[in-house]
Order: structure tokens, then sequence, then C-alpha cells
């Protein structure tokens, strides 16, 4: 089939006087990079990463106009590469896609081979941007702890940003493989959220982030999963039991760290890293393996909300503010 001259794009400009806005428009196929593969987009979804990007964080994207979105899964319909034909069904997610290269909330990406991972069996387009990288940073995050060592007779398993997207998924994953999930929250009112996604018991963000100054607490988590960063994820630290493992993926509350020494010498505690942008790719395609089978999920529930580039125009400032629930998918599309 014939590509068409003309899509519809996100594009987020710099005005003279440093102000950021957004827009729906028609962009040329010509205006993409070039890239040996060109991908008409089926789905993407939004990440706290693209919020920043939507609205001029340039520790995100240094050049505006940029259409934003770190993730893609859609149909190659042109390529120069040995390894991927046209009509493969891929998805594109970390890498520079939608930082300095435009993204997934266009309906046409254009980016090297190297990128995309061929959608695994039992998963679909859509079922992959519904976990788009925040589900995929969950199952890293969940993975490292397993590679730790940990097992669900362990103990209590700390989630903090429970209902966020990396939350959100963590938390179904972890209940899924039998942990005993504790789900921090700042949402008091999505406690069935979080029981529906597997969470045995709900705190609130408060008993969550420690003010006591104390250097340790009560061991109480034999692993924790922090999508927040500052004094939450140095909380988790200085709960955790002896020989305790804590992810760390996120700075939402901050990205600043302040905690002794002792949870690592007295406890044998381990802060672990994760990353999902530059993560190799035989991991990357494992990850997704996972999530399109033993780890996989419903994602056809209130987990996600689907919606087009036009409506999800208010939840890019939704996500900078903590105010969304589970996955957003966005259909470009639609
Ligand atoms: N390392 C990587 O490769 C990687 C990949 C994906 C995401 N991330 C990072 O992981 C973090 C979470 O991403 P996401 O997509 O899940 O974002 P999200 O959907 O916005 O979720 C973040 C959640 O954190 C909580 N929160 C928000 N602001 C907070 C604050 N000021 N203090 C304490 N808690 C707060 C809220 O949950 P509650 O209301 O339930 O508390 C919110 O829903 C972001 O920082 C993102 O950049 C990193």
């Amino acid at each position: 089939m014939p590509l068409p001259q003309n899509f519809k794009a996100m594009v987020v400009s710099e005005s003279a006087d440093k102000k950021f806005s957004r827009e729906i428009k028609q962009l040329a196929l010509g205006d993409l990079p070039a890239g040996e593969l060109v991908i008409e987009v089926k789905y993407s979804s939004l990440n706290y990463k693209d919020a920043l990007s939507a609205t001029g964080n340039k520790g995100v994207t240094r050049k505006y106009p940029h259409t934003p979105g770190i993730d893609a899964a859609g149909v190659v319909v042109n390529s120069s590469s040995r390894d991927i034909a046209i009509g493969s069904e891929v998805i594109v997610m970390g890498y520079d896609l939608g930082m300095n290269t435009a993204g997934g909330f266009g309906q046409y990406i254009s980016v090297p081979a190297g990128w995309a991972v061929k959608l695994p069996a039992g998963l679909s387009l859509r079922d992959s941007m519904a976990y788009g990288t925040a589900g995929f940073t969950a199952a890293l995050c969940v993975m490292r702890l397993l590679a730790g060592g940990l097992n669900k007779d362990a103990g209590e398993v700390l989630v903090t940003g429970a209902t966020g997207g990396v939350g959100s998924v963590a938390v179904g994953i972890l209940a899924k493989l039998g942990f005993d999930v504790v789900a921090a929250t700042g949402k008091a009112a999505e406690k069935d959220f979080l029981t529906g996604l597997g969470a045995k018991t709900i705190i609130s963000r408060d008993e969550a982030n420690d003010t006591s100054g104390r250097p340790l607490q009560k061991g109480r988590w034999a692993g924790a999963v922090d999508t927040v960063g500052g004094n939450i994820l140095a909380t988790a630290l200085k709960s955790a039991k002896y020989g305790g493992l804590v992810t760390a993926c996120g700075n939402a509350m901050s990205a600043d760290l302040s905690v002794s020494v002792f949870p690592f010498i007295l406890r044998g505690v381990s802060l672990l890293g994760v990353d999902s942008v530059e993560i190799p790719m035989t991991t990357r395609a494992r990850v997704w393996q996972k999530l399109a089978t033993e780890w996989k999920l419903d994602m056809s529930g209130d987990l996600i909300t689907e919606c087009s580039l036009e409506e999800l125009n208010p939840k890019i400032d939704e996500i900078l503010k903590g105010e969304i629930r589970g996955r957003v998918l966005v259909n470009p599309s639609k």
C-alpha cells in the first residue's frame, strides 16, 4: 500500500520567549529523520518522561519543535534492514525515541532497526503499549529482585508510587508471582484499585516517608520497588529487613537521595539501579517475553485508559502532578 504524504502528530513548540505549547498537526513523512525502518504507530503510551519532554524539559529534549512519545508499537511499512521485513509487528522503546527523535505521539516514526523488538507471540500491539516503558520497567525491577534471590517466602515487598504506571504494573506482577505486596500511595481513594491488582496491604505515602531523622527504622521489607526516589527511597532503605533488596528507577518525588551507610553496612541491604533506556537487546527481548507469558497481566480492565492524541493533552499535565492512575494507552489514529 502506498504510504500517505501526511500524518497526524503532537508537536511541542518553543516560542521566542521560551514558552512551550502543544498542537496536533499534519506532518509530512519527509519531516521524520532518516531511519532504516518506517513504522506505522498503532499504539503508544504516556510515561512520566513524555510529560517532561512535552513541557520543555531540556534534560529530556534539547530541540523543539518535537514530537514526544518514548513508546511505540506498530507495523513496519518501509525497511532497509535485512532482519526486519515490511509487515513485521514491532515494539520500539528507549534509546532516543521521543527524546530527540520524533516519537510515538505521531502516526509514523522512522528509527534504526536496532531499536526495534519483534512483538512476541502472546502479546498484541495494544497490550505491549498498555505495558509500555512503565510496565517494562516494572518487569525489570521484578527481574532484578528475583535475580538477587528474593523469593515469596522472604516477607513483605513494598511498592511505592503504587497507583502510577511503573507502580501499578509492579504490584500486579509481584502479586501474580505470589508475593505479599504492600502498596504505598498518596491516593487514599484508590484502595480498591490496588487491592484489585493484588496488593495485600495499602499504606499511605506519609507512612512510607519517614521524617524522624533516624538512620534506621524497624526492618520490615524483604524487597521494595521504589518508583519515586527522594526521602521515600531513603525510607525504604532504612526500613528494609536484613539482606533486603530495593530497586530504584524513578524520581517523581525527588532525584536526591540522603541516607546513611547503616542500611548497607549493618543490614546488608542492596540498592539496585534500574534503567530501561540503554538496557541490552537480549535482556529487552527476555523482559518482553516474560510480559507475554508467565507475567502477563489482564490489561483490559481499569488499569488502562485509552485516549486519542487530542485527549492525551490534559493527561500530560495530570501525570506531572502525580494524578494518573495506572497506564494511559495512546491510539494516534483514534
Ligand atoms: N529508570 C527508567 O528506565 C525508568 C523507566 C520508566 C519510568 N521511570 C521513572 O519512574 C518514575 C515513575 O514513572 P511512571 O511512569 O510510573 O510515573 P507516574 O505514572 O506518574 O507514577 C508516579 C507515581 O508516583 C507517585 N508520586 C507522584 N508524585 C509524587 C511525589 N511528589 N512524591 C511521592 N510520590 C509521588 C504517584 O503515585 P501514588 O499517588 O500512588 O503515590 C504517581 O502516580 C518516574 O520518575 C519515571 O521517570 C524510569
